[in-house]
Formats: structure tokens, C-alpha cells, sequence
């Protein structure tokens, strides 16, 4: 019988939209103990070049590797997997997760053959966003949206006033328009949006995000390298953010509907 395995497991984006991976992730892996960090000294992300993006998520490995001694990384973030992945993998021996757009489901299911994703405008312009729309959306029309701010205005736990559907007007506009039956969520921040979003494209656009496919593959990892925490009770998940603590926390309760106290950390 293989040992029970304590350890946490590392959870990170630059700042809150982590917490709808780390939801899921709880949901499919209710015993493993998880550290998440938000990045928020440096959000957005989506604004940020490669070079900088690398630098950032080797910071957070490696802090979390040394000092939290993480069994495994899932890089809450899809701007932070386009341009970093690679590099991590190279880099650390933990197995990582990495969170990319949810193009493909998004691409079999559609009925009309029409599909749009949203995401940051560093993913939006991503090698990663290109090889999915290739690899995996051939006769679809796929309508690609970077969007500045948005993830903004989630960091501020503002999700419906008029400034965020007037931003969403202005960058679902040319989905609303077309054919498009599906609409991909292709940044972490945006599942704390749905019902806005629904709201402006219609209950014909099915919204998809990466979410469960992230816990599912995680848990899979889990099984796989022996990593299970066999305790009985519920993990433990300890919050950190290298911005205000204080923002975080009130923010993070809010998105998760319970009580986070969260800590600042000095990488
Ligand atoms: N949540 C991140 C993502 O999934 C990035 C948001 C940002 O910092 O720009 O891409």
C-alpha cells in the first residue's frame, strides 16, 4: 500500500480568476492540501511579455518548491501556460499543470460551425492559441477576441456593474453578431463573469471553460504518481498573495462565497 502523501499541491495565477481552477480542484481532490498564490503585485499578466512571464512563474515555482515543498504545480492561468510551460517543465522536476484554452471541446460540439474565444491579449496573440485553433478547429470559424481589463475588473470583485458590461459589449460585440454557438472562456478571471457574459451573448452561446478538464487531469496526476493524501478529513488550503493581503482576502470571499484569510508572501 503506497504511503499517504501530505504534501500540498501548488496553485497559481496573478491574481484571483486561480480560485475558479482551485474551486474545481477541491471539488474532484476534497483531501489534498492545496498553497495558492495570486500574483497580484504584478496583474495583469495578460499585458506582460514572455520574457518577463518567464521569469515571474520560475519566482513562484521555485518559491513554492523551496519553501512549501509542492508535490505537483497547476498554473491557474492561461497567459502564464502559453508563455511559460515550457520553461517550467524544463526547469522543475514536479509534474505541471497547465491551464489552456478549452478550444478543442469548443470546436467538436458546435452545431452552427462557428465558435469565438475570449482571452487576455497576450494569449489572444499566443503560438499556444494559434496551434489550438490549427490543430483542433479545422472547417470552424473561430473568432478570436483579446481583451484588455477584463481581468481587472474582477481583481476589484466588480461583476456586473454598468463599466463591466460596457466592456463586454465592446469585445462580445462581433461574437454576438455572428453564428457562434459556443464561446470559450480562455482566461481564468472569466468564469467569475458567466452569468454577465450569458447575459450579453444570449442562452444560444454555450460558455466553456478549462475548469474541470484542469481538475480531472490533476487528479489523474495525482493517482498516477502515487501522490495521494490519504487523511480522512477535508485539505487544508492556504492563500497567499504578493499584493495587499487585505484586498485579497475580502475579494477572494467574495468570488468563493467563504470566509479567505489570506497571507502576503515575499518571493
Ligand atoms: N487569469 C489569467 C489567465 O487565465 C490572466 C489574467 C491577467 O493577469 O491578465 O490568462
Amino acid at each position: 500500500m503506497p504511503k499517504s502523501d501530505d504534501r500540498p499541491i501548488g496553485v497559481f495565477d496573478s491574481g484571483v480568476g486561480g480560485l475558479s481552477i482551485l474551486i474545481e480542484l477541491k471539488k474532484l481532490l476534497p483531501h489534498e492540501n492545496f498553497v495558492f498564490l495570486a500574483d497580484q503585485k504584478y496583474v495583469p499578466y495578460g499585458e506582460k511579455t514572455k520574457k518577463e512571464l518567464v521569469n515571474l512563474c520560475v519566482n513562484i515555482t521555485d518559491y513554492f518548491v523551496k519553501k512549501y515543498d509542492i508535490k505537483m504545480m497547476v498554473v491557474a492561468c492561461n497567459t502564464a501556460t502559453c508563455y511559460s510551460i515550457k520553461e517550467l517543465r524544463q526547469k522543475f522536476k514536479i509534474p505541471i499543470v497547465g491551464t489552456e484554452p478549452a478550444v478543442k471541446p469548443a470546436a467538436q460540439n458546435t452545431r452552427t460551425g462557428v465558435i469565438g474565444i475570449i482571452s487576455t491579449p497576450a494569449t489572444s496573440k499566443s503560438k499556444t492559441i494559434k496551434r489550438l485553433i490549427t490543430d483542433f478547429t479545422h472547417g470552424t470559424e473561430v473568432i478570436n477576441i483579446g481583451c484588455q481589463n477584463l481581468e481587472n475588473v474582477v481583481e476589484e470583485g466588480d461583476l456586473s456593474s454598468s463599466k463591466v458590461k460596457a466592456l463586454l459589449d465592446k469585445y462580445l460585440s462581433e461574437i454576438k453578431n455572428s453564428k457562434a454557438d459556443r464561446l470559450v472562456l480562455g482566461c481564468t478571471h472569466y468564469p467569475f463573469l458567466r452569468e454577465t457574459i450569458q447575459k450579453r451573448v444570449g442562452g444560444k452561446v454555450k460558455l466553456i471553460d478549462s475548469g474541470k478538464a484542469i481538475a480531472k487531469h490533476t487528479k489523474f496526476l495525482v493517482i498516477k504518481n502515487r501522490f495521494k493524501n490519504k487523511q480522512a478529513g477535508r485539505g487544508k488550503t492556504t492563500y497567499f498573495t504578493t499584493g495587499n493581503a487585505q484586498r485579497f482576502s475580502k475579494v477572494a470571499s467574495k468570488l468563493l462565497g467563504a470566509k479567505v484569510v489570506a497571507f502576503q508572501a515575499k518571493l
